[in-house]
């Protein structure tokens, strides 16, 4: 524990000063606001213990971390046939591409694109209002963090219901093919809150443990997923987590992983810990270059790559 500290407490320190070298997210105007200096590491291992350094319990809009979580939830509801409404291959394209769609008859490449995440959450949002299923989207993020002081930031589910044209084409586009069935206003809505839910790296590190104990919190006890769906989910984000960065984070990181345009990554160590991450500066394919960082000198000197 003193040595997990120290060695967090170092990568924190060496990597401050390129702090300035990532660029925030701009198409959502209220990420635009965040400061480019913060920067917290969290790490909470599966034997109870939890490490925080820098801006660790600050809370952050967690925006694509809340795609691993929604997944859960779908696959908890529909089993195995949400695989009819999203695959499961890398896309090598932007996280807000559209080109695949067309050839592919609207079926998203996987569920962590946007894409693919709007049609889980419609998946989500099935048999019930949209508000409901927002309120479970939160209430899950409770559960696991076992913390009840999450909340979404409206702001920032405004910003982007304002701006998020894009998200509305693709969610119109895959409307046409049957692969959504509500409204996409209606989709669109949960997603836009599900992205704003603000979490501390703490909070996150918490949240994503299960996946690092074979499905089961260790720090509650309960069972969110089998162990082989936690085995499966962990793959999804080795592969997919990053969008069009996904194997430059494999070579890197050797983690399984999800990132944010808010600058969060959760990765998963597993057997051992999960850790989050968050810097808002991004490199060119929108995720945090310092969190990345960070994150590539944890795994090299504590040994945790799965590879
Ligand atoms: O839909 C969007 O564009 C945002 N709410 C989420 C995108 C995101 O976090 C991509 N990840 N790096």
């Amino acid at each position: 524990m003193e040595d997990l500290k120290q060695l967090v407490e170092a990568v924190h320190r060496e990597l401050g000063s390129k702090l300035e070298e990532g660029k925030v997210a701009d198409y959502i105007p209220q990420l635009a606001k965040v400061p480019l200096k913060k920067f917290g590491i969290a790490v909470a291992t599966v034997e109870g213990d939890l490490v925080t350094v820098g801006d660790a319990e600050e809370a952050f809009s967690i925006q694509s971390i809340s795609k691993l979580f929604t997944l859960t939830m779908a696959l908890g509801r529909w089993g195995e046939r949400l695989w009819a409404r999203v695959d499961r291959e890398p896309s090598g394209s932007r996280f807000n591409s559209i080109v695949q769609l067309e050839h592919e008859h609207g079926k998203p490449r996987n569920p962590f694109i946007n894409a693919g995440a709007i049609a889980v959450t419609d998946a989500v949002l099935s048999g019930s209002q949209p508000k409901e299923a927002i309120g479970s989207i939160l209430r899950f993020m409770r559960f696991l963090a076992a913390d009840d002081d999450i909340t979404i930031d409206p702001r920032v589910a405004r910003s982007e219901q304002a701006t998020g044209h894009r998200n509305f084409a693709l969610a119109h586009f895959m409307r046409s093919f049957d692969v959504i069935e509500h409204p996409p206003a209606e989709v669109l809505g949960v997603y836009f809150h599900q992205c704003a839910i603000a979490m501390s790296c703490a909070q996150l590190a918490r949240s994503g443990l299960f996946l690092a104990a074979e499905g089961r919190n260790p720090l509650t006890g309960h069972r969110v997923v089998s162990a082989a769906r936690a085995r499966r989910l962990n793959s999804m984000m080795m592969m997919c987590g990053h969008y069009d960065g996904a194997g430059d984070f494999a070579f890197r990181v050797g983690l399984p992983g999800k990132s944010g345009v808010g600058g969060g990554i959760l990765a998963i160590v597993p057997g051992k810990a999960a850790v989050a991450v968050w810097s808002p500066g991004l490199d060119a394919n929108g995720n945090s270059h310092v969190g990345t960082a960070a994150l590539e000198l944890l795994a090299r000197r504590a040994g945790w790559s799965v590879f």
